[in-house]
């Protein structure tokens, strides 16, 4: 797999009327499984549905496996897979044939759309049911037949916009078990949406995280956790001592009843964090380098911006006011 970039944009703007839906937007995605984080109204389908050139730029310009997105939408559409966030299906046409239609929608000849759809049918769990109804499926079953008709061409690069959206558990971890294998069996690229930073984890090994509109970070999974490396102490009795004693020395903690999690700034930080437990009598039971979740990465990205969250949930229905525009990129902050 080559390792040029499958999708870039140049300070892209989309503007709906007044309203700024992306910002400046400058991306490089390479082969592989990418996130496309954010909370609602963040401008994920919107710079999907930019980069797919199914709607109009308002500047910027961008490529897609090295085809304008401004110009050659509809080739760039031959070419790739798309499963939109929006319910597209014909509730009255059965399963099989509307990802055969699909397949002849993208340029597929009718012979091979219809042995590729009983075959992608099957790829995504719904061989038994093909012959029902799109109308009589559970969501579940709906997001598969989606996933079915983006896949039915084949396709090098698969863009899903919230796959797991209304899924219950068990549909959902089938679904998120058949994107990985289309990237790690298929060897093709996704990029996918989602507000879940679970989801996301568990394809991908990069993200592009945007919010209100400007990319806040992009990168390697990896490389951007290392960004703040942090030494997790479970600590006996004392904590709120100690907390105000690591802060009152310049350190920057975040407490969860006895656990404490300080930012390492170098080696020399261990050996202060034993110095204040002794100078405030408080016995420190554990203490390992903590291994970030996503999630933990979102809030010290959220938290390094101005953005006072707890939880990535806390930004799906109320987006905070945002205080400093900087931006993460490539695993370091750009101050
Ligand atoms: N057709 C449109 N006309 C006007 N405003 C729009 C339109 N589509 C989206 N917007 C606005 O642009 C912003 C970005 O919307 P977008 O749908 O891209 O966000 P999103 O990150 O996909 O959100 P969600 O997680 O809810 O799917 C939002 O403020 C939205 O209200
Ligand atoms: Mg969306």
């Amino acid at each position: 797999m080559s390792d040029l970039p499958i999708i870039e944009t140049n300070n892209l703007v989309k503007k709906y009327g007044e309203h700024l839906a992306l910002d400046d937007v400058t991306l490089s995605i390479r082969p592989g499984a990418t996130g496309l984080l954010g909370p609602n109204g963040a401008g994920k389908s919107t710079l999907i549905k930019t980069v797919l050139g199914l709607i109009s730029l308002t500047s910027g310009g961008g490529k897609v496996l090295g085809h304008d997105i401004a110009t050659e939408g509809q080739f760039i559409r031959q070419r790739i897979g798309y499963m939109p966030e929006y319910d597209c299906l014909n509730p009255d046409m059965e399963a099989v044939h509307q990802v055969r239609y699909a397949g002849e929608l993208l340029g597929m000849h009718p012979t091979s759309a219809t042995q590729r759809a009983h075959e992608t049918m099957e790829y995504v769990g719904l061989l038994d049911q093909r012959y029902r109804t799109v109308g009589t499926f559970s969501t579940g079953m709906e997001q598969a037949t989606k996933l079915a008709c983006a896949l039915v061409h084949d396709p090098d690069l698969l863009i899903c916009d919230e796959p797991t959206n209304g899924l219950d558990s068990k549909a959902r971890g089938f679904m998120l078990d058949t994107l990985f294998q289309v990237v790690k069996q298929g060897g093709r690229s996704i990029l996918m949406s989602s507000h879940l930073m679970d989801d996301v984890e568990h394809i991908c090994d990069r993200i592009v995280m945007i919010h209100k509109g400007q990319v806040i970070a992009q990168g390697r999974i990896e490389d951007l956790k290392a960004i703040d490396r942090e030494i997790e102490i479970s600590v006996w009795g004392g904590a709120s001592r100690l907390e105000q004693k690591l802060k009152d020395d310049g350190h920057n903690v975040r407490r969860t009843g006895r656990v404490m999690r300080i930012t390492r700034q170098d080696e020399s930080t261990y050996v202060q964090i034993l110095a204040a437990a002794a100078a405030t009598s408080v016995q420190i039971r554990k203490m390992e380098d903590y291994e970030p979740s996503l999630e933990d990465l979102f809030l010290v990205i959220m938290d390094r911006l101005g953005y006072a969250v707890k939880s990535s949930a806390d930004l799906l229905s109320t987006p905070t006011p945002s205080m400093d525009a900087a931006a993460f990129q490539g695993g370091r902050p750009n101050e």
